[in-house]
């Protein structure tokens, strides 16, 4: 029995006559670049997210990247965001040309913590990118709603539809971003993602920004990019929201058999393998479930061996990444995120796996320790 770590053809049929309806709309319209598929999908992100406006965006990345342009971010300034999450979350500060700094992360989350996040908070400090890793809310209590503190950009790339106290992702900061990367709980057929906020006119800023800072047409007064969604992407989207929360479902039911099916193997008792925490209060939508393993590297070719999928999200720290080293930092600067980078790895928890899928990949631990 072969497990995938995901497998995206298992939810096709769900959506498939759907999804190509929609496509041959935009087809049929031949209006690929903004329009009418875009403007909904936006209308109807923002009504998922409980949040005023939404903006489409070409990708997770140029998310990100365009919060910051919007925000006027570049030399001299500061940008302060966890070490261990995917590239693009610290990349977006340095292509801009400013410093990320980094804070160390909860062993227990994954996430940046409040302390340390108010410890990295300098004079130069523009924005805070708390990252939601792995589908998990990142808390950082009281600093959510000081009043001066700096703008917070949150990366929710990997965390559509989680809450944290009740509140979905861009209630806690001035903007969201998302990614609709295939491979993210919210997957478009290609790349592409989302900006929402609490203010609309941050949004309608970077909707200007995403079209080359143009508003009106080929008048610039900022320097924007190309950061459109697709009109294809959007019809695709609009066909798979409405299917999302009953996915998210579906991964923490896995995650939870997982938790009890760890334990009952013995697992956890005997520190082998350490299952994802959850923190008080928090709806957690699992884009992936991440343990912590002795022996990861050697566990990894165990499970490869017997056609279990499987990563390591991240193997290599930010702070540690040779791009970053004139920026300075060195090994044990941030220990947590250090350790995690070496002990964690991601097992399959797509909604459709079937529970022997899940027996299977305990099994195969549970071998792999000889207990
Ligand atoms: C935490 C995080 N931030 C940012 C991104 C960037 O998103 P995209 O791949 O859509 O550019 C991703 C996705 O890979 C991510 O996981």
């Amino acid at each position: 029995m072969t497990i995938p770590l995901l497998d995206l053809e298992a939810q096709l049929a769900q959506y498939r006559e759907a999804a190509l309806q929609a496509i041959t709309r935009v087809v049929d319209s031949q209006h690929f670049i903004m329009g009418p598929e875009v403007k909904a999908f936006e209308a109807e992100l923002a009504a998922y997210l409980e949040l005023p406006a939404a903006v489409g965006v070409s990708s997770g990345t140029d998310a990100l990247l365009a919060c910051l342009m919007a925000l006027e971010v570049g030399p001299g300034d500061e940008i302060v965001t966890s070490p261990f999450s995917f590239f693009a979350t610290a990349g977006v500060a340095a292509r801009l040309h400013a410093r990320p700094v980094f804070a160390d992360i909860d062993p227990a989350t994954f996430n940046l913590t409040e302390a340390g996040v108010r410890a990295a908070i300098g004079k130069r400090t523009k924005a805070v990118i708390p990252v939601h890793l792995f589908g998990q809310m990142c808390d950082l209590g009281s600093f959510y709603d000081e009043p001066d503190r700096p703008v917070i950009v949150e990366d929710a790339a990997q965390a559509i539809g989680a809450r944290l106290r009740g509140k979905g992702t861009g209630h806690f900061g001035e903007y969201t971003c998302t990614s609709f990367f295939p491979a993210k709980n919210l997957g478009a057929f290609g790349d592409a993602g989302g900006v929402a906020c609490q203010d609309p006119a941050r949004a309608d800023r970077v909707g200007i920004i995403r079209l080359h800072g143009s508003k009106p047409k080929y008048l610039h007064h900022v320097v924007g990019g190309n950061f459109r969604l697709d009109a294809i992407q959007a019809a695709v989207l609009r066909v798979k929201l409405p299917l999302l929360d009953g996915w998210a479902a579906g991964r923490r039911a896995n995650a939870a058999r997982y938790d009890a099916l760890l334990a009952e193997a013995g697992l956890v008792e005997r520190g082998l393998v350490i299952p994802p925490a959850v923190q008080p209060d928090s709806l957690h939508v699992y884009n992936q479930y991440v343990v912590r393993a002795q022996r990861r590297d050697e566990l990894m070719g165990h499970l490869g061996a017997r056609g279990i999928g499987h990563a390591v999200y991240y193997p290599r720290p930010l702070h540690l990444q040779p791009c970053f080293a004139d920026l300075g930092y060195g090994p044990g600067d941030f220990p947590h995120a250090e350790r995690a980078c070496a002990e964690v790895l991601a097992l399959p928890v797509y909604p459709e796996l079937p529970i022997d899928g899940q027996r299977t990949v305990v099994e195969a631990l549970r071998t792999f320790y000889g207990i």
